[in-house]
């Protein structure tokens, strides 16, 4: 049974309106009783836009005073795993945006805290969620495309020096990598939720031409438990911009080509000689619900309303994150990386920026 839920968001930047518009989609399963930001005048007219009744300037001054259910935590990366032990000490649910965490030593902390809170952390990957990826996923699961041979997964965006000139970006302490951390990891999180487990990943990351301490640009090969082989490429240089995902599996390729969120529009199925049935199958249940915030959030609320644990949970999340660990310790060590490689002691356990950059 749906229940109405008390929620908070932390910090009123850019993403907390994806998340505000999302939660009044969502209607009377949620009420919305306060926000935070260090910046007041930004909680403000945020909350004044919004019709939100109270702001405060700290989680510690929200969490003193307010009875919750679930925060969405919207501060840049280097806040996230300290609010997020704050609301599970709570025991409040945490929606945190991507990346959870900086690292896989903060990713393990936090699946400790949430082991003692009647709380849960799930993350935002909001591209898991829509229509065209649940139906790939039941496919795939349900042996109708075959075994998968091969992926290609390329985020190429472009972000301009105005973009890094904000304090936060760019920058191993805040952001906690670049565009793998930050902009790749939603086409790539997605290709790992499709193709299961991985198991080595062979890469290199450049720095092209922003001004920034990361990386603008890495790729890697990457293999697969199930035999699967993949190539993924991140980049914030690439003036025209496009986010794809290809599959080759037996039976079918299946392909999306979008930008920063997809429809059932911007997929596309082609079988081989008799599995012609998959395209009806495909066809089925189209829809035109965009990949963004709203699909996810409700699937968040479902879990919540059944007592389980929201989606996408720490367990997955830390595989997306130890991918990510394991992209830069092989581009800065020119190393294949295995899965499980990445123990504490290993410098890349405690920071992605890891035995450093090659450019620094
Ligand atoms: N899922 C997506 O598609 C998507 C898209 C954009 C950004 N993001 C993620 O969202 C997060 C925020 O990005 P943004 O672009 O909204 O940033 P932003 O800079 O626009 O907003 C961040 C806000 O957090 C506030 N803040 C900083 N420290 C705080 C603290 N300790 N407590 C409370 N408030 C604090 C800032 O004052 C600011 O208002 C990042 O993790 C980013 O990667 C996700």
């Amino acid at each position: 049974m749906n229940r109405t839920h008390r929620v908070a968001i932390v910090g009123t930047g850019a993403i907390a309106e994806a998340h505000m518009t999302a939660l009044r989609a969502a209607g009377d399963r949620v009420i919305l009783v306060a926000v935070v930001d260090v910046d007041m005048d930004r909680a403000s007219a945020f909350a004044a836009k919004w019709g939100v009744p109270r702001s405060y300037a700290s989680t510690r001054a929200l969490l003193d005073r307010e009875i919750l259910d679930v925060v969405h935590l919207c501060t840049p990366p280097r806040h996230h795993t300290p609010i997020a032990l704050e609301c599970l000490a709570a025991g409040v649910t945490v929606f945190v945006e991507k990346p959870p965490s900086l690292s896989l030593a903060e990713m393990d902390e936090l699946i400790e805290a949430e082991r003692a809170s009647t709380g849960h952390v799930a993350t935002v990957f909001q591209h898991r969620f829509g229509p065209a990826a649940v139906r790939l996923r039941r496919l795939a699961a349900d042996g109708r495309l075959g075994r998968p041979l091969l992926a290609s997964c390329a985020t190429l965006w472009y972000r301009d020096d105005d973009y890094f000139a904000v304090p936060w970006r760019g920058t191993w302490d805040s952001e906690g990598g670049g565009p793998t951390m930050g902009h790749g990891i939603h086409q790539f999180d997605l290709m790992l939720s499709i193709l299961g487990p991985w198991r080595e990943i062979r890469a290199l990351a450049a720095r092209r031409a922003r001004d920034v301490q990361t990386e603008d640009v890495s790729m890697a090969v990457v293999t697969f438990a199930s035999g699967a082989v993949a190539t993924v490429v991140n980049s914030v240089v690439s003036p025209r911009e496009t986010s794809m995902l290809r599959f080759d599996y037996e039976y079918a390729t299946v392909e999306v080509e979008h930008l920063y969120g997809y429809t059932d529009a911007d997929w596309s199925v082609h079988p081989v000689a008799g599995h012609g049935d998959l395209l009806s199958l495909w066809d089925e249940e189209k829809s035109d619900l965009v990949s963004g915030h709203g699909c996810q959030i409700e699937a968040l609320y479902d879990a919540v309303d059944r007592d389980e644990v929201p989606p996408v949970g720490l367990a997955d999340a830390r595989n997306t994150m130890e991918f990510v660990a394991a992209l830069y310790a092989s581009a800065f060590t020119a190393k294949p990386v295995s899965s499980g490689e990445i123990i504490p002691g290993d410098p890349f356990y405690k920071s992605m920026e890891g035995t450093g950059a090659p450019w620094q």
